[in-house]
């Protein structure tokens, strides 16, 4: 409770969006976001790792309930890595409590949020509990059409390329019609297009094994801002900044 309320006071300093200056006929599709600096947004506060993912999971909502209302249709967020494993068992198991809580109040929430919610990742290893919500959160939650949000779970972007080349080998698919669109199909993120807009946040500017395929015209746009500390204002910097690119996709204008 202390951590949320320390969280809440500094959420209501920033109120949302009373300047937008984007262009609302040129939002990005689909923005994707590593959420990075939970640990250190704690350690700032001496408070507990954990603390910071609890308040990175409300800036997640926070920021899925944004771009539901200004018309984003997909946003992907890279919440646990293959690599991720390695940390701690309690950090770990902090995470999949929190991811448990998440889905239980998205359920209860989702007629209210109308958000589509999918998952991507092998999560075929997650506690059966967790699973059991996963499926049920997408089952319940298909029906919606605003926005699609996309949660990387246990997601490695190399992984799934070979997972890709596993899979078109199994169907024996024909060396001729192995195209890039071909190969789409075989990812997690099929049927989702690739990502305008890639946002990392609190300083650090590397992939770290996200969405290697798909980001190859994609955006990047870069802050310092610790994961729990974003919100509406840092979206709309980064869509601001998105539409100031020049996309030409290998072409000239
Ligand atoms: C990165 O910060 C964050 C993670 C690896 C975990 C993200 C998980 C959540 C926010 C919990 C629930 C998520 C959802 C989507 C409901 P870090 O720990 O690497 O931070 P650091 O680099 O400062 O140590």
């Amino acid at each position: 409770m202390f951590f949320m309320n320390l969280f809440r006071k500094q959420r209501d300093r920033s109120s949302a969006s009373k300047s937008t200056k984007w262009n609302p006929h040129e939002l990005p599709t689909h923005i994707a976001i590593v959420l990075d600096g939970n640990g250190r947004w704690a350690a700032k506060r001496a408070l507990p790792r954990t603390a910071g993912h609890a308040a990175g999971a409300e800036t997640f909502r926070r920021v899925a309930t944004y771009c539901k209302n200004i018309g984003i249709k997909y946003l992907t967020v890279y919440a646990f890595s293959t690599e991720n494993w390695s940390r701690g068992e309690d950090e770990v198991s902090a995470i999949m409590g929190l991811l448990e809580k998440y889905l239980h109040e998205s359920i209860e929430k989702m007629e209210r949020d109308r958000v589509k919610m999918k998952f991507l990742g092998d999560t075929t290893v997650l506690s059966p509990k967790l699973q059991a919500l996963i499926k049920e959160t997408e089952e319940i939650s298909k029906k919606f059409e605003g926005v699609q949000v996309n949660i990387c779970l246990n997601y490695g972007s190399r992984t799934e390329i070979l997972r890709a080349v596993q899979s078109l080998l199994t169907e024996r698919v024909q060396k001729e019609s192995m195209t890039e669109e071909e190969f789409s199909k075989h990812l997690y993120t099929a049927a989702i297009p690739d990502p305008d807009l890639v946002i990392r946040t609190s300083g650090e500017k590397r992939l770290s094994n996200f969405l290697l395929w798909q980001s190859a015209y994609s955006e990047f746009y870069f802050t310092d801002t610790l994961w729990p500390d974003f919100d509406e204002n840092e979206l709309d910097k980064a869509i601001i900044e998105y539409q100031s690119r020049e996309r030409r996709y290998g072409g000239v204008k």
